[in-house]
């Protein structure tokens, strides 16, 4: 089996000359909201921080409206729930850990704000799980002794784990994309991927960048610095 296979064309931001592909974490994060976030929160993004993907302030303030977030009642200090605005964060889908195992066979749904930072390979490996479910191969298993125990799931790229999640992205289609592009499951996959990197580092291209004004930077400054050796020397010999 095959660990941490990607996307067939990679992404987008790969490599030192990587961007990020505004309509593709559009997508992403539709994939987010239709599907993933019915378990998992992204407790350190917030609604405004859309704006980044291109959407306008208007579409911003109509999207975090169509969330529900947690508030208090002014007139009795119950808690209750409101509408969401720019700035709140993206809501917790269970009000705490034990609702959350109780609701997902004992599994807590982790969060994933920067969930593609804290495994190796990270856009990767999100892309790798969402599309490698299905039966472990008879023959291998056997081999080994291996069993997938009823309400836990096989993933051909992590062979030795068996995942309490169900596999997410179950049929092609699950989800319209508002720009029209077809939705396989690997690409739903790779545009959920691609959104989840954006949210663990938002400022990833902007660093690839700075990286090229730096190099030409030293470039210049060497480059001045070898001019003005000459200078300083000229008259010895
Ligand atoms: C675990 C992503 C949808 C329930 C995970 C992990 C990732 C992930 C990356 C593994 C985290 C790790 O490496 O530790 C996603 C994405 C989704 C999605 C991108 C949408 C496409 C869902 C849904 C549910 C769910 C809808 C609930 C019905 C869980 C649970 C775990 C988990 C219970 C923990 C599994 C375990 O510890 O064995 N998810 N997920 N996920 N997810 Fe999801």
């Amino acid at each position: 089996y095959e660990h941490g296979e990607g996307p067939a064309n990679g992404f987008s931001f790969d490599g030192a000359f990587g961007k990020w592909d505004y309509a593709q974490l559009q997508r992403g994060y539709q994939v987010y909201k239709e599907v993933c976030s019915a378990c998992h929160s992204l407790k350190f993004v917030a609604f405004r921080n859309l704006q980044d993907l291109g959407y306008t302030e208007a579409e911003v303030d109509a999207e975090a409206a169509s969330w529900t977030v947690p508030g208090i009642d002014p007139a009795t200090g119950e808690t209750t729930t409101r509408p969401g605005q720019p700035t709140d964060y993206f809501p917790m889908p269970f009000p705490n850990a034990i609702a959350a195992a109780a609701a997902n066979n004992n599994a807590i749904p982790p969060d994933l704000s920067l969930i593609t930072k804290a495994r190796h390979d990270g856009s990767n490996y999100v892309y790798s799980l969402l599309t490698g479910y299905g039966e472990a191969d008879p023959a291998k298993a056997a081999k080994v002794g291996f069993e997938t125990p009823d309400g836990l799931y096989f993933n051909k790229h992590f062979p030795n784990v068996n995942i309490a999640m169900a596999p997410p992205l179950a049929v092609d289609g699950q989800v319209t994309f508002a720009d029209g592009t077809a939705s396989t499951i690997p690409q739903m996959a790779t545009d959920v991927a691609a959104f989840l990197t954006w949210t663990a580092e938002p400022s990833l291209v902007e660093r690839k960048q700075t990286g090229w004004f730096v190099i030409g930077f030293l470039l210049f400054a060497t480059v001045l610095a070898f001019l003005s050796y000459k200078q300083i020397w000229a008259g010895l010999k």
